[in-house]
């Protein structure tokens, strides 16, 4: 029996973000950022689709043999050549394991041109080899969401008698909605035999804006790995976002009381190494991670925050990475922030100077969208000159 207060986090930045339009990234660039997920504590990394390309191969090959904690993983479709290919490249982790999947939707059955029957005879097969050749083997039904309840429950029967250890739930095409998504875990992990000798995870992507809701609804249901990427990268809309998921847990451990062993503090340091090596910025406004998750520019708020962070603030910005709250000096900071931060750069003014440095300095913010360090020293400056 698993512990069911651990949800195994599983990072398929090298994987699924990676295949984002643009995202590609060199050999050694993904070998620093698999060290930086095993060094964080990310439980599983997904390396990369060792069939895909010589390049490919080789990053999943380099990344297994340097692997320390991390179980490492690649993927392969449903065929015997991907599976062979995939486990030469894994099989030299401390810890392997083959990811093998097969669309299962009426839409992806149509890709193959199987009918149901032959698909669930080439599911037992595959599984089977996989597993002849690594005793840890994660199966996928592709477009799980969008299969038919009886369809998925057989196939997820027989890959599970097949010898698999994990069985993922994709929402390839982010088109569940929470409570779906926790019902749809719930249900397979009552009805389907052999349900409960498996880790079930969940693989959300972000069409609809839900990916992290529906990880965690899907956790609520009993799904104990969330596969993830850094910053969400991911096709389309991304995936689910590891910084998300993994802070929620945290943040909301009254209500979510699960645990994961990844060191937040690491968060903003791999999200930064991430944007730069895909080259994907991070939005301003990204929870966790963006420039301003953790900024205050209102008078109210640097007022608020200046006297006790947590009015503004659920979680520490030291937790995730960052050495303080970004108090963002703008035309909406008041008095006590502009105080505060003449204090800081070592001007301690009276009530009446400040008050003709105030005047000033909002005149300045009306003009520039910031006012830095830089300006302030400046206007201190003006003002002792009397310019
Ligand atoms: O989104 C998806 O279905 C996938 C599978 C390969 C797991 O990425
Ligand atoms: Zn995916």
């Amino acid at each position: 029996m698993t512990d069911q207060t651990r949800v195994v986090i599983f990072d398929t930045t090298l994987r699924d973000g990676e295949q984002s339009p643009g995202a590609t990234m060199s050999h050694s660039e993904k070998l620093e950022i698999a060290e930086l997920l095993d060094d964080m504590g990310v439980d599983i990394i997904e390396a990369g689709f060792p069939i895909a390309s010589d390049g490919d191969f080789e990053a999943v090959s380099e990344v297994a043999r340097r692997s320390k904690q991390a179980v490492i993983c690649g993927l392969a479709r449903a065929n015997f050549r991907d599976i062979d290919r995939c486990w030469e490249a894994v099989k030299h982790a401390r810890r392997p394991r083959i990811h093998t999947f097969i669309g299962t939707s009426p839409l992806h059955r149509a890709i193959p041109n199987l009918t149901m029957d032959e698909m669930a005879d080439r599911i037992h097969d595959t599984v089977t080899h996989a597993r002849n050749l690594c005793d840890n083997v994660q199966w996928s039904p592709m477009d799980a969401t969008r299969t038919e309840w009886d369809y998925l429950a057989r196939v997820v029967e027989i890959a599970i008698k097949a010898g698999a250890t994990t069985i993922n739930i994709p929402d390839t095409v982010g088109y569940t909605a929470p409570r779906e998504s926790a019902d749809l875990i719930r249900r397979l992990i009552e009805t389907v035999p052999g349900a409960d000798e498996v880790i079930f995870a969940t693989h959300c992507h972000n069409d609809l804006g839900m990916a992290t809701a529906n990880a965690l609804a899907a956790v609520e249901g009993g799904a104990r790995q969330i596969e993830c990427t850094i910053n969400g990268l991911g096709e389309r809309a991304g995936n689910t976002a590891l910084e998300e998921v993994v802070m929620a847990l945290k943040v909301r451990h009254d209500i979510m009381p699960w645990t994961t062993g990844v060191d937040t503090t690491k968060l903003m340091h791999i999200s930064r190494r991430v944007s730069t090596v895909s080259g994907f910025p991070v939005q301003y406004n990204k929870a966790i991670v963006g420039k301003n998750a953790f900024a205050h520019e209102s008078g109210i708020h640097q007022d608020g925050m200046l006297k006790n962070a947590e009015t503004f603030e659920i979680m520490r910005p030291e937790d995730v990475g960052l050495s303080e709250t970004n108090i963002v000096m703008g035309k909406h900071s008041g008095r006590a922030a502009l105080r505060a931060k003449l204090k800081e750069l070592g001007f301690d003014l009276a009530d009446n100077q400040l008050n003709d440095v105030f005047v000033r300095f909002k005149a300045l913010a009306d003009r520039k969208k910031e006012v830095f360090e830089d300006d302030l020293i400046a206007l201190m400056r003006d003002q002792e000159t009397g310019d």
